[in-house]
Order: C-alpha cells, then structure tokens, then sequence
C-alpha cells in the first residue's frame, strides 16, 4: 500500500521536487553550527524543502505546513523535528542520569512524556536516542549518552525507541525517532568535540557499534549521521559505515540524515569540493541534508553532467517519503497541531510528578561516612554554592522547550520538602567559574551566568561565616550546564573556578560536609572523596530537580542510581573503563613490581568504578549459585544469588551480572555486563535473584567479524558495581 502510493507519487514528481525533499532547514533559535537556514518561506513554497527543525507549537507548525499544503504542486507535507533528548516541555534528568537509574520502565516512560509534548506542539520527530558509547569525560557530550557499556547502552537505547515510537508511529501522540550519531562519535581522539575517530572493526563490533543496532533493532525510523571520520572516511560520505552496514548488514530500512552541515563539513575534512561531497554523501547512502544545502544546490547539475543518477536521487526521496507515510502525514498533515491538546498536555502535573520521581532514581550517592545522610529534619544547615539557588542549570542542555524558569532550585526544593522545620542560611560562596573566556563563550550560546562582582575570597569569607552558625553544610557545586554538551570538552575534569578553594574553607570549619555535585560527565573529585562526609551526584536533574534532591537528602527517597562511567582519579587515566583488556602485563599490586601496565604515579584503580553507588541501607550478597557447570545447546544456565538488606532502610539494588570470556582467539574483556535486576527490598528482607545466561548471550565478533560462540571457560561475576563481586565459573560446551 505505502509503496504504491509512493510509486505514484514519485511519478508525477520532477527532478527538483525530489531534491527539495532531501533537504531539512532549520527554523528558529537553536543554532549549533557556524550556518542557518535562509529564505526558508521561498525555498517551502517552491517545494525545496522536505523537513523543517527547531521549530514547535501548533501555530508556528501549522504556518509553516500551510506554506507547503497551499502553495506547492504536490502538497507533499513537511516533517518537523527537533531535540527533544531528555524532555520537551516537561525535563527529565539529562541522559547520562537517565541511565544512572538503570529502570528501564522509567527511562521509557520519560521518553513516552516527551513525545505526548513534543507531538502537542506540532512535533513528529525527534533527535534521539543519542547512543554513542563514550570512555573519555573530556568529551563534553558523554552527558547526552548512556555512558561506557554496549550492553547497557543498547537496553536504554531500545527503551527510549519504545517510549518515542510506541506501538503506532502514525498515532497523534507518537514521534519517530533518530538514532545518533552514527558512528563512533564517542571516540573523538582525546575527547576534543568533532575530532578524528580511528577504531579497529573488532572494537567497533564488539564495543561501539551494538547500542546503535539495538535501537534501529527496536525499531527506530531514522538514524542521523556523525560529524567524525571512521577510519580515514568522514561518517556522512561513508559508504562502507551507511550501506554496506547499515542497510546490508543490519537490514535498516528508514532514512538517514546527516548531522547539521555534515555534508559541507566534509570539505574541510579535506575529501572533496562542494560537488564532490554532495555526491559523496548521496552515494554512501544519506538521505537528507541538514541545513547545508548541498543536496538543493548540487545535485541538479550532477544529474546533468552524469556524476549522479536519477536513481540514486530516487533512492533518498522514497525514504523520506516513507518516513512521512509511516508518520500519517499524507492522511492529515496536520495530524499533530491540535491547539487543544497542546493547552492540556504541556507540563501535566502527572508529567511533572514522573519527573520528580525519574530524578530521585537518576541520582547517585558516591559516599556516605558514618551516615552522614539522610539529613535530619530540624536544626540548620549551611546552603553553599554557586548551583545552590540556581534554576537555570539545572534542566541541562538540549532542553530547548524547557522553561528554566519552572526548573525547583535546590534552595526551593528543601524548603518544599521540610518546610520551617530547618533553618536555611545561605551563601553563594563562588562563582561557578571565573574565566572570563569560558563565561562570555557560554553566554554567547544560551547560558546566562552571573558572575559575582566579589572577590572570591570575599565570597569564601561569608560561606566560612554561614558554614559556622549551622550544624550541617550542604555544598551544591558542579558545572554549568554549558560547560557540558556538544562543543563543551574540558581537559581539566576537575571542579571548575574557585569551588574546590570553596570546599577546603568550608572543611576547615569542622562541620559535616555534604557534597551535591550537578555536572554532565564525571569529574576528578579526589580531594572531595577524601574529605566530604557525603557526596550525593544529582547530575542535571530537570524540571524538578531541587524537589527530587531534597527527597534524597532528607531520606524521602533512599537513592538507587548507579553509575554507567567510571570517574577516574584523575583526568591522566582516561580512556579508564571497566570492560577493558588485561594486558600481558597486568599490574597485580605489588609496589615494587616496576615492568607492569600501571602509572607510576596515580593508581590503575578508578575512583568510582562503572556500577557503583550506595544506598542508605546496606546490602549483601550470598555466593552466586550455578544451575550447572557447563553451558550446552539451548539450555540456559541459571546463575542464582541472594541478597538480603542488612542495613536500617528499605532500598533499592541494582543486583549486577557480568561474565568474562578466560581464553578466545581475540584477547576479550576482563569482565562484560550481560544483565541486572533492579530489586526493592525491605529492611530485612532478603530475595533470590536469578539471571539466565544463553550461549547467544556469550556471542562475540571474532577476528573475521563472525558472531560466533567459542567454547572453553566463563567466570561469571555478581555483586553491587562492577569492582565488587562474588566469582563463579563454568564452561560453554
Ligand atoms: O541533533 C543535533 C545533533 O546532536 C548535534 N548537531 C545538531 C543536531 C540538530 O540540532
């Protein structure tokens, strides 16, 4: 049925109409690269344009969809994107959070909300999952991923597929979703933003590549293209990566847009002219052009000198097209303008309400001496830092229909949540960075940090003053939001500006010290795991973060989230993840031990390894228990562990199974995550756990890149983190 209405379709269409729906404007504020779309209103109504982004709200939306329904030949209706990645109007915990939750049902159902608002502001696609596994905190956008794991990556890949698309992608309340960036853009060589990407296949296939194949698995109806090289080959002109893969390989049946001017990128990337990389992008099979026009102006004249077909051309204009059918466009192109619903979804205080409740479960208590937290709901604490009061950090970025205004200040939250019963005295105590290049820079896109015109020993001096009238300090220091994000790298991950300065003052006053950390990748925080008595990492909470903060802090919530990035001690051990390699030299703790892989000056160790964070109760674990000791045929083995809560609280665990390969004919990880169960248990209570592992699950890409099983021992690991666990072992037959 799609097909013979697109046959038809394309029949009446000319050369020029096709070309004009491979090209994707940019309508509105969100400028990301150095261009912006021009003579958008003209280049719609000659039919030039096939999709519209940054665009939203029923009556911008329906203006824009008049534009193509009144005044072009075939009334081809636009399609409308934008970046919801964690929210629309209502924002969730930046994606890195998200994941921290490890609940695949609340990840799923952030994404749910996100398209019930973004489709009742006109919006039918949206740009994410962002996918990309990414090892290096350096790289401002680990923020917007998962974090280091392929396993993990792909399970929140595939839920936030679910949650966008849902069942029909043609109901009024579902969004097509993009898969991004494909591939590999978490690997930017010293995790400098756009940077070259240099991979062997078998890292790629075993450790890169699988979140992006789950979520066009799960589904997924577009897949945007990466501003990297792969290998020598820009992504977006990559014919190897976009078909040979992508569509022979995995069987991807949607379409493919490029990131913003990745086509005209290609150019300095030094593989061609304008002509060249249009053609280039064309035929390693792209489909749509954001907001370079390099499709528009190029591929005209390329069908005229013969370097393009027509066919290939033909190729990009169906996908596009089908995208359009598969969303319902061509039954009603105003399908998803319903001035109605956009006055009675936005920011429901359902929507709200999740929010909050996804924000508790995203946070991550990275220390907890002598139970320093929960804190107590009497006396006065110390509320200290520059994210303290501040609202607009904390929905992070990429929320462009956010309204920071709405965001619960930390400030706010506590009073919420206790009321008088606490006193409050405050102090900023330091700006949040005091570089002045830094702060104009993120000034000029879209932040609006003050700097405090005081000294910063001025501002330490008032913090020390106010830490000491109170019994309890409660710092809430981090980055700003832009400090984090595309285009946002940092060399140094420590603490930005005169925060770290801020906290030894404040620890020299002897009274407990509470850390609420809000940064977007994770950060070489030595001095602070040494000296805080509390370290709770709320990354960028969203709308309700402040509420959801102060429900940790004041015990209402018993914090569940894990990590999904090791931290490192210090920035000098990055690339540092847990499913790394042994070596031949594996450093075993022998001080004296020169001639082994290890620094001689700071620890192999992490500071925080991938999986960690603690509860406010405590948990333990029994042995894991075998259903047998060899793997055989289609049998699983069952891999069963008790864990009982022995601490004063009811708690949530993130009960974690990892498995290692001990011999292969490639070199395999010391440990791989292959599954977890987030259980609840009461004080006292105790549950047996069990896992299934398949021979399917102990799957790799040997060195011919065939998935295959290979025989011989497994150990398998079950504990709390990554780092502490129980061993068992047995064999795949
Ligand atoms: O979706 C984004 C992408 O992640 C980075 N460049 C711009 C795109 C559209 O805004």
């Amino acid at each position: 049925e799609m097909d013979k209405f697109i046959d038809d379709l394309m029949a009446k269409m000319t050369l020029e109409e096709k070309i004009g729906q491979l090209n994707l404007v940019s309508v509105g504020f969100d400028v990301t690269g150095p261009v912006v779309s021009e003579n958008v209103d003209e280049n719609i109504r000659k039919g030039n344009v096939g999709g519209v982004f940054n665009t939203f709200t029923p009556i911008a939306v329906r203006k824009l969809q008049d534009m193509a329904m009144n005044n072009t030949r075939l009334k081809i209706p636009l399609i409308f994107g934008y970046d919801v990645i964690h929210g629309h109007r209502t924002i969730f915990p930046i994606p890195l959070g998200l994941a921290s939750s490890w609940d695949l049902n609340a990840i799923e159902r952030s994404a749910r909300i996100a398209a019930e608002e973004a489709t009742a502001d006109g919006l039918n696609w949206v740009f994410s999952p962002m996918v990309d596994i990414a090892r290096d905190p350096r790289w401002g956008r680990i923020s917007e991923g998962a974090g280091e794991d392929p396993w993990l990556g792909s399970r929140v890949g595939e839920a936030m597929v679910r949650g966008y698309q849902g069942e029909d992608m043609k109901a009024n309340n579902t969004v097509m979703a993009c898969v991004k960036h494909f591939a590999l853009y978490g690997a930017a060589e010293a995790g400098r933003d756009y940077n070259t990407v240099d991979m062997s296949l078998q890292r790629m296939y075993n450790e890169y590549l699988p979140p992006y194949k789950a979520a066009i698995d799960a589904g997924a109806g577009s897949v945007m293209s990466s501003f990297n090289e792969i290998n020598g080959v820009p992504a977006t002109g990559n014919k190897w990566l976009m078909t040979d893969l992508l569509r022979k390989q995995w069987g991807f049946d949607g379409f493919v847009v490029t990131d913003y001017t990745a086509i005209n990128e290609m150019i300095p990337h030094g593989v061609g002219n304008e002509a060249e990389v249009a053609a280039l992008a064309l035929k390693a099979g792209v489909d749509m052009d954001m907001v370079g026009e390099l499709f528009l102006k190029e591929l005209g004249p390329m069908v005229k000198s013969g370097k393009v077909t027509e066919e290939e051309i033909n190729t990009a204009c169906r996908r596009v097209l089908e995208a359009k059918y598969k969303l319902g466009l061509f039954q009603d192109p105003y399908r998803y303008i319903n001035d109605e619903r956009a006055k009675s979804t936005m920011m429901k205080k359902e929507y709200v309400d999740a929010s909050r409740d996804i924000a508790r479960r995203s946070m991550v208590l990275l220390k907890n001496e002598k139970n320093a937290l929960p804190l107590k709901q009497s006396g006065s604490i110390a509320l200290i830092g520059p994210l303290a009061r501040n609202q607009r950090d904390l929905i992070g970025n990429w929320s462009g229909a956010g309204d920071w205004k709405k965001a619960v200040s930390v400030e706010q939250g506590i009073r919420n949540v206790v009321g008088n019963k606490v006193k409050i005295n405050y102090a900023k105590g330091a700006n949040l960075t005091d570089d002045a290049q830094m702060i104009r820079r993120l000034n000029a896109h879209g932040g609006d940090l003050e700097l405090d015109k005081r000294s910063s020993e001025a501002m330490i001096r008032e913090a020390v003053q106010v830490a000491r009238k109170s019994d309890v300090i409660v710092a809430v220091v981090g980055e700003s939001q832009g400090m984090t994000g595309e285009a946002a790298s940092r060399a140094d991950i420590t603490l930005p500006g005169q925060q770290l300065a801020l906290l030894k003052a404040l620890k020299a006053t002897g009274k407990p010290l509470v850390i609420v950390l809000m940064n977007g990748r994770p950060l070489a925080l030595a001095w602070e795991h040494e000296n805080a008595n509390a370290i709770l990492e709320t990354w960028f909470a969203g709308t309700e973060a402040g509420n959801a903060i102060a429900d940790v802090l004041y015990g209402n919530y018993n914090p569940s989230g894990k990590l999904t990035v090791t931290f490192p001690v210090e920035v000098g051990q990055v690339p540092i993840y847990y499913n790394a390699k042994n070596t031949g030299r594996p450093y075993g703790g022998d001080e004296l031990d020169k001639y082994k892989s290890r620094y001689m000056d700071v620890p192999n160790e992490p500071l925080y390894p991938f999986g960690y964070g603690l509860s406010y109760t405590t948990f333990s674990y029994s042995k894991p228990q075998l259903s047998a000791t060899t793997l055989q045929g289609t049998q699983p083995l069952e891999v069963r562990v008790d864990v009982r809560n022995t601490g004063n609280y009811d708690g949530e665990e993130v009960v974690q199974l990892y498995v290692q390969d001990v011999v292969g004919s490639i070199t395999r990880p010391v440990k791989e995550l292959k599954g977890f169960q987030k259980i609840a248990l009461k004080k006292g209570e105790s549950k047996t756990v069990t896992f299934r592992i398949s021979a399917d699950d102990l799957k790799f890409y040997n060195n011919e890149l065939q998935y295959v099983n290979e025989p011989g021992e497994y150990r398998v690991y079950v504990g709390t983190n990554s780092r502490d666990v129980q061993a068992a072992s047995f064999r795949l037959q």
